[in-house]
């Protein structure tokens, strides 16, 4: 059997004792030192009490509410910082940015917890983190320092905690699957330069809201329903998990799309999902892997971004179904 790879020498050589390189390095090891405590509180499911409990009375800056483990999942994860150069932290679960390191170069973005809906049901939850460079002469205002196009990523990724905990990571050569082996305690390399097939028979989307959507998503839809006989001459097949995290994970292993556009219901003009800790790490990640992110037209990682907790409409995944639904558009 040909040697293992694990997190640790892949970044060792990824880095290779370049100082930028290696403060990226130790801050995505410590993002994923601190998965491996939440996915261990997710196993314990119900015998953890109150996981899923809703928290206090105020939702969160983005308008959902929190649940415990929203909250103890930034927490862990800001712990996790706080010995790397990470400058500043924004997530979903704080309105403002956090100061971490005074001498930081990195600026990390997280959504600490991805799809709080599913915590109670034995479903995967993850954690998405996004890093750019932090360069105080250049960030004056460090309120900025994220908002910033996501073509400005050096790092992203996301772990889902399943079946098994999985992290997926791009450091802007290919995207890679590592997997946590829990006899070991090391992430293991599962795969290198993972590739989205181009085209797709598999769509992800939460049907439910049909009747808030726009024409163009709606025609999409119906065209993939009517199958072999309709437009699109092939039957589709539909899954949605509910955490973009699990949805994303069976998009890197055998293609298919995940959208969520904007609808007619009040407070989801832009869809749910938010740009700059959900959209601009799955972008960068899917793009690495030869797949495709838009808004419906426009390119994620080409957005301005106006607000640290901003939504956009969200498609991803194979890069022609990517192309044909901009061509509802
Ligand atoms: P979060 O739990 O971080 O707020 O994100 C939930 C997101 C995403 O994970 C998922 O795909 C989507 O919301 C599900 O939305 P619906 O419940 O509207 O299907
Ligand atoms: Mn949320
Ligand atoms: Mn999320
Ligand atoms: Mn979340």
């Amino acid at each position: 059997m040909s040697e293992l790879v694990t997190l640790k020498t892949f970044l060792g050589t990824w880095a290779g004792g370049d100082a930028g390189r290696t403060a990226i390095a130790d801050t995505v090891t410590a993002i994923a030192r601190a998965g491996v405590g939440i996915a261990d509180l997710v196993a314990r499911g119900p015998l953890e009490e109150g996981l899923a409990s809703i928290r206090g009375t105020d939702p969160n800056a983005g308008g959902d509410a929190q649940k415990e483990l929203d909250v103890v999942a930034e927490e862990r994860i800001l712990d996790a910082l706080k010995p790397t150069p990470t400058a500043f932290l924004a997530s979903e679960e704080s309105e403002t940015l956090i100061p971490v390191n005074a001498d930081g170069r990195l600026v990390v973005a997280v959504d600490p917890l991805d799809g709080s809906s599913n915590i109670d049901t034995n479903v995967s939850v993850g954690t998405i983190y996004s890093i750019m460079p932090y360069d105080p002469a250049v960030n004056t205002d460090p309120a900025t320092a994220v908002m910033r196009p996501g073509s400005n990523q050096v790092a992203a990724g996301f772990l889902a905690y399943g079946p098994a905990t999985i992290l997926v990571a791009t450091f802007g050569e290919g995207t890679q699957v590592f997997v946590h082996d829990r006899q070991t305690g090391e992430f293991v390399l599962a795969r290198t330069d993972v590739e989205i097939p181009a085209e797709t028979k598999e769509y992800g989307v939460n049907q439910s809201n049909m009747r808030h959507w726009h024409e163009p998503m709606r025609r999409y839809v119906e065209d993939c329903l009517a199958g072999k006989d309709g437009p699109r001459a092939k039957d589709f097949n539909m899954r949605w998990v509910g955490s973009m995290v699990a949805d994303a994970f069976r998009i890197f292993t055998r293609g298919g799309v995940y959208v969520y556009t904007g609808d007619k219901r009040k407070g989801y003009e832009n869809g749910r999902l938010r740009l700059i800790y959900e959209a601009f790490p799955l972008a960068f990640l899917v793009e690495q892997a030869k797949g495709a992110a838009t808004d419906g037209k426009t390119r994620i990682l080409d957005i301005e971004p106006t607000h640290i907790h901003q939504r956009i409409p969200l498609v991803f995944g194979s890069r022609a179904e990517v192309e044909k639904i901009a061509s509802y558009y």
